[in-house]
């Protein structure tokens, strides 16, 4: 470990094209990882399930016109979950049948876990707890002699990395960040659908996130949650108290997810490279790049409620829908950082990821690779990684810093650079996220925040692919470095993180949709 770098990772997770990141070769179904974590023994809270009755517009949230706040209490906690990590949906296909949640993960495997950090509000005592998405319910994990008083909550996100690992082997540790991040933006969208606002702590480290939620009274006992971040949701723009002391009593026993665990040394070394330390106040993210949305009106009336819970992957597209290009320029738009906007209104840092776009099928835009600018600083470090003859030639509304690299039919190379996926190329439009990853010098934990605002750019795409009657899939298995010949790059100051892709989408009729909660779930007792 001594000399493991933070390239060694990287490097190391890459795929090539003769040969995948190193994985497990084979998948041990007699040991695939339970999706649900449960605390054997802690009381646990059913939560209400309120959403449908939940007016907030989406077309509004994407404007940064938030519902007056809804009071902080256990009906409204219950949508706050109800819209970020619950299960939106369960498919089946013959005797199988599999949860779906309102946020994406690779391989549908979950890693990320969610944690309530509350005082005393109407219908739920203080307390630590663990939100369990199977029952759409809180264990109480942890208490304390004097409660804080909150005037909203603290939500902590955690990684069961191995939950990832068993499928994905090294490249899981990426995984999981991008889950974090899709999670993270999950859960800003919900809040702005009750009028509250998220905040993304910038300042704490994994050690007290670890301490507060409890992590450290899980060791050994289970398979390890790593700590991910914390974020500060509260009715209207209440700024964030002081994080309250860890519990002083814990409850409850996780459960192993496996019988047995292989570990990845390359993910236990990244994993400590990362770790975040508590970080003085970083600068103020940029002044907004785009102030006025340009797509409100083709949002249309559709409830957010609706719309997070419709969100799904396609696994096939039909390699015929075209988009207009007033939607896919509405689409990109919503990929700007706006301060008042969500999810980016959560995000605490500038934009350091950009969108390199293979445009396979938007009517009036020419095929092509096409840059989008998230960040106008940037521009001119862009212009100069990139290959030195590409066009840059400004497309789309003036407000919207998209460039024209060059105008070319990309499907095989999309599809050959995504793994072979077809999904790539048959799709209205395909992408990779390109991060600055030189920020991570003398600053490695960054390295994961970079995953982190490529799931926020996932969630955004995944909810606007739905608006626009198209359908998106993150897509994780690309080949790095072919991506990054493509472009022109050398060295690794910029890396694509995440790739994206839309379109069509072609539903598999074998599957049957069945609703996410039984109707007849009591309201207290066990989990
Ligand atoms: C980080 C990430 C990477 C993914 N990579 C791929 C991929 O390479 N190919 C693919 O077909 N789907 C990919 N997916 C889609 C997942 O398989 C999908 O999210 C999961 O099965 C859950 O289904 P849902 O999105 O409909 O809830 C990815 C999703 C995420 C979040």
């Amino acid at each position: 470990m001594a000399d493991y770098t933070l390239s060694d990772y990287h490097e190391r997770s890459k795929h090539r094209p003769n040969r995948y990141a190193p994985g497990p070769g084979r998948l041990d179904w007699s040991n695939q990882p339970n999706p649900f974590r449960g605390y054997a023994g802690a009381e646990c809270i059913h939560l209400p399930l309120a959403a449908d009755g939940l007016a907030t517009r989406y077309s509004d949230l994407r404007q940064g016109q938030l519902p007056s706040p809804l009071a902080l209490d256990l009906d409204a906690i219950g949508m706050l979950f109800e819209l970020s990590l619950a299960i939106s949906a369960w498919k089946s296909a013959g005797d199988t049948s599999w949860a779906l949640r309102c946020n994406p993960s690779s391989g549908n495997l979950h890693p990320t876990e969610g944690y309530l950090v509350s005082g005393h509000i109407p219908g739920l005592t203080a307390g630590v707890y663990h939100y369990a998405s199977r029952d759409h319910a809180l264990e109480r994990r942890g208490v304390w002699d004097v409660p804080p008083e909150l005037p909203g909550v603290f939500v902590g996100l955690t990684s069961i990395v191995w939950r990832e690992a068993w499928k994905y082997g090294m490249r899981a540790f990426r995984y999981c960040q991008h889950d974090c991040g899709h999670a993270i933006a999950a859960l800003g969208m919900a809040a702005a659908a009750l009028g509250w606002r998220a905040h993304l702590l910038a300042a704490p480290s994994d050690v007290e996130i670890a301490a507060l939620l409890g992590l450290d009274h899980a060791i050994g006992l289970a398979e390890r949650e790593a700590p991910d971040c914390l974020l500060w949701i509260a009715p209207g723009d209440l700024a964030a108290p002081p994080l309250p002391p860890s519990p002083t009593q814990f409850f409850g026993t996780p459960n192993r997810l496996s019988a047995e665990q292989v570990h990845w040394p390359d993910i236990e070394h990244v994993d400590q490279l990362t770790a975040k330390p508590h970080c003085a106040p970083m600068p103020e993210p940029d002044a907004d790049v785009a102030a006025t949305p340009i797509s409100a009106g083709l949002a249309g009336d559709i409830r957010a409620a609706t719309l997070i819970r419709q969100r799904r992957s396609a696994v096939d597209f039909d390699a015929t829908t075209h988009i207009s290009a007033a939607k896919f320029f509405a689409i990109l738009d919503a990929t700007l950082p706006r301060t008042a906007v969500p999810p980016w209104s959560a995000w605490p840092w500038p934009a350091e990821v950009h969108l390199a776009l293979f445009v396979h099928r938007v009517e009036g835009l020419e095929a092509g690779l096409y840059m989008l600018v998230r960040n106008p600083q940037a521009l001119t470090a862009l212009k100069a990684a990139l290959r030195s003859d590409w066009l840059w030639q400004k497309a789309g509304p003036a407000d919207l810093p998209l460039y024209l690299l060059v105008p070319h039919d990309l499907r095989d190379i999309a599809r050959s650079i995504s793994c072979g996926q077809d999904i790539a190329a048959d799709s209205c439009y395909s992408l990779g996220m390109l991060a600055h990853y030189a920020i991570t010098a003398g600053a490695p934990w960054r390295y994961r925040a970079l995953y982190w605002e490529c799931g926020l750019l996932g969630q955004v795409l995944y909810l606007e692919a739905e608006v626009a009657g198209i359908r998106g899939t993150g897509i994780g298995c690309f080949l790095d470095d072919e991506m990054h010949a493509l472009l022109g790059l050398e060295g690794n100051a910029w890396q694509s993180l995440y790739h994206f892709t839309a379109g069509g989408a072609v539903d598999d009729p074998r599957l049957t949709l069945l609703p996410p909660y039984s109707a007849t779930r009591t309201s207290s007792g066990k989990c």
